[in-house]
């Protein structure tokens, strides 16, 4: 038992939040391993700040336990905190301090021994790329600086878990990028769980993702694996043998008559006298058969590809209603 608690770094079980009447959190049940970087993703109001302020033992749950290194966070929240850096939502950092000022000041708080905070400060700053900007005022930092400000608070006293709510809201594309890079590496030897709504950055970001809706978990799998789920749309042209233009009434009959397809629509003009298709499916993927039947038809097979399914389709698949 104890073994099996080792191996995981973050435990929830049947984790429920209400604020006074208003559920927020209804049954949430997930484990993270060792290492893991997993994106916590979900429409707004989810629920995905609830629980990591949870997580992080800020905030107590209405029921359900979270172990943290199999630390129990509400019963002994101050040595589970020790294992845990936070990046909170909207990053509240002190504007009047300096950047130096403030992570001494966090590493006071985090009560870092004397004899090791300079060292432990200066990796902070060093990890976060954060050099050019140590004398500065928080205040005329930018907002990808404030950032790395927020990340480098975030792992001063070298936490093996990581809990970013939202880390790159409101940065610009550039910035994204940096703190995205900065993000992975800090990856390679923490556990990381970030939350997000821009899924390309899940799918770049992360090895596994938990999408979570109305409280409640809604898909845990790989980017890979949640875009590669059952159904999907083929791309088909097709066009007569003869020099005749076939009809897209029948093409479409005949396409929408093999086993499996769920939907036909005809797609503009193309040209060389093809008619192209987009077919659904959901289960098997239908391309051989669409080439059968083709052939069976003495048809012309000018074009056929699958359609790739994105995460943002998958998600919304997910988080609608
Ligand atoms: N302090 C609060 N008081 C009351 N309701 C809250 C509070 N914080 C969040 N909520 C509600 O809980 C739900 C989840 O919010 P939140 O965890 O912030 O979602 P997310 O971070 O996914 O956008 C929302 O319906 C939100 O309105
Ligand atoms: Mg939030």
């Amino acid at each position: 038992m104890t073994n099996a608690l080792s191996t995981n770094i973050i435990q929830v079980r049947d984790l429920i939040k209400s604020y006074g009447s208003v559920p927020a959190i209804k049954g949430l049940t997930f484990e993270i391993g060792k290492g893991q970087v997993v994106g916590f993703l979900g429409p707004n109001g989810a629920g995905k700040s609830t629980t990591m302020k949870i997580l992080t033992g800020y905030l107590q749950p209405t029921s359900g336990t979270v172990k943290i290194l199999g630390i129990d966070v509400t019963e002994n929240s101050i040595e589970a905190r020790h294992h845990i850096g936070y990046l909170p939502e909207n990053n509240p950092l002190y504007e009047e301090m300096m950047v130096m000022e403030y992570l001494e000041f966090v590493a006071q708080m985090r009560q870092i021994p004397k004899s090791k905070r300079r060292m432990m400060i200066d990796k902070a700053i060093h990890a976060c790329g954060l050099e050019p900007a140590v004398r500065k005022d928080i205040a005329v930092l930018s907002k990808g600086y404030c950032q790395r400000v927020g990340l480098a608070q975030a792992i001063v006293h070298d936490p093996q878990l990581l809990i970013l709510d939202e880390p790159t809201s409101g940065l610009d594309p550039n910035q994204i990028i940096e703190i995205r890079s900065l993000i992975k590496k800090l990856g390679e030897e923490k556990t990381v769980l970030m939350s997000t709504h821009i899924l390309s950055e899940a799918q770049s970001t992360c090895s596994r993702i938990l999408i979570i809706n109305d409280g409640k978990l809604v898909a845990d799998d790989t980017p890979l694996q949640l875009t590669q789920q059952e159904g999907g749309s083929i791309y088909v042209v097709v066009a007569s043998n003869k020099k005749i233009q076939l009809s897209k009434t029948e093409v479409s009959r005949q396409l929408a008559s093999i086993f499996g397809v769920t939907k036909v629509e005809s797609i503009d003009e193309y040209k060389d006298a093809g008619v192209a298709m987009i077919v659904s499916y959901d289960k098997q993927d239908p391309r051989s058969d669409i080439f059968q039947k083709v052939v069976s038809l003495d048809w012309i097979l000018l074009e056929m590809r699958r359609k790739e399914i994105t995460l943002e389709e998958t998600f919304r698949r997910l988080t609608k209603e």
